[in-house]
């Protein structure tokens, strides 16, 4: 699937449900305590050499993340995130709404159009955010809105990465539930002729009967294959979880009709839907070597001196995780 850059990912609602879940992290955080190891670390040794009342920018901000590991790094910076996304993280994300409360955050912002005055940041940080944006337009803007010697750092999806690769596994899962097991489809029928099966009661004639047996050997056969893909899988998370869904979905008939129970299996597909989309965004937009290069070279375009680039590795995490790029405005 390719991705126009102009308005692929910049259509929010992919993001907008997501955030909206109160998940604080985009990936690595299977556990959903926000990010921990080696960008962790990177974060904080960025923003401690901040000084206190600095203005600091987090630009594809999401649920807040590298603000929080901000504000633990240096307790006195003011802080701002911007998203295209409409966003409410101290009211969406779950834990560390203290810290979140005191961030200034703004949805519904391109970050090719900074709401700011130039010059108005010490420093910026964007993670997973502006590889899915022009980056000539992006880095445009960042320079204009950052001070004099102010500090930006960007941490970009890596071609090759864990996370490119474990989008690229979700985006054959995809592919699989759409198109060999049809689950989505199969639900939908099995939910309509078991409910009428079970609610005919003395006039059950055998039609219907039928249809509602066939209905329910067609579901539980494509959950059982769903699951034995499961079990095999590096990455199943997603899959599971639809499984688990559609599961509880489909045996809560004691207690729902089925109008209900097939708003529920709408719900599940738009989500399916969704990740399909950030997952074929995401491995669209990761950057190779070429691309950190050019990146730099936009930076140096931009009045902005591009340090080496780094790889961010942790093995506790899967491996190589993203790309760091920090530059320095002159002065
Ligand atoms: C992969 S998420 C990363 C979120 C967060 N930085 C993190 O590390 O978890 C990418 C975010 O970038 C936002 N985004 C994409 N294009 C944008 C743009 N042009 N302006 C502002 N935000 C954008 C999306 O809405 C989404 O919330």
């Amino acid at each position: 699937m390719t991705l126009d850059k102009n308005d692929n990912i910049t259509t929010p609602w992919e993001w907008e449900k997501y955030w909206k879940s109160g998940r604080i992290a985009s990936c690595f955080d299977d556990n959903q305590e926000g990010y921990l190891g080696a960008i962790a670390r990177h974060w904080t040794d960025f923003f401690s050499a901040s000084t206190a009342g600095d203005n600091v920018l987090d630009l594809g901000c999401g649920n807040g993340a590298i603000s929080v590991l901000a504000l633990k790094a240096q307790p006195d910076l003011n802080a701002y995130g911007v998203d295209m996304a409409a966003i409410d993280p101290a009211k969406t994300a779950p834990g560390a709404n203290d810290i979140l409360a005191k961030v200034h955050f703004s949805g519904a912002v391109d970050m090719r159009a900074l709401p700011f005055d130039d010059g108005y940041f010490q420093a910026i940080s964007s993670q997973f955010a502006i590889e899915y944006a022009p980056l000539d337009a992006v880095i445009t803007e960042a320079a204009r809105v950052l001070a004099p010697k102010g500090r930006f750092c960007a941490v970009l999806h890596a071609k090759n990465g864990y996370a490119w690769t474990a989008q690229q596994d979700e985006l054959a899962d995809i592919a699989f539930l759409e198109n060999t097991v049809r689950l989505i489809p199969i639900t939908r029928s099995a939910i309509t002729h078991v409910c009428k099966a079970e609610r005919a009661g003395a006039a059950l004639d055998a039609q219907t009967d039928a249809n509602a047996r066939a209905a329910a050997k067609a579901l539980n056969e494509a959950l059982m294959e769903t699951t034995r893909r499961t079990l095999s899988h590096t990455h199943p998370f997603m899959l599971k979880s639809v499984v688990d869904t559609i599961a509880k979905t489909y045996h809560a008939r004691s207690h729902y009709d089925a109008p209900p129970l097939l708003a529920k299996i709408d719900e599940v597909e738009d989500e399916i839907r969704a990740h399909k989309l950030r997952s074929a965004a995401l491995v669209d937009a990761a950057l190779d070597e070429d691309g950190i290069a050019a990146l730099c070279k936009e930076m140096q375009q931009n009045g902005l001196e591009p340090q080496q680039p780094k790889r961010l590795n942790d093995d506790s995490l899967g491996g190589f995780l993203g790309w760091a790029v920090q530059a320095t405005k002159g002065a």
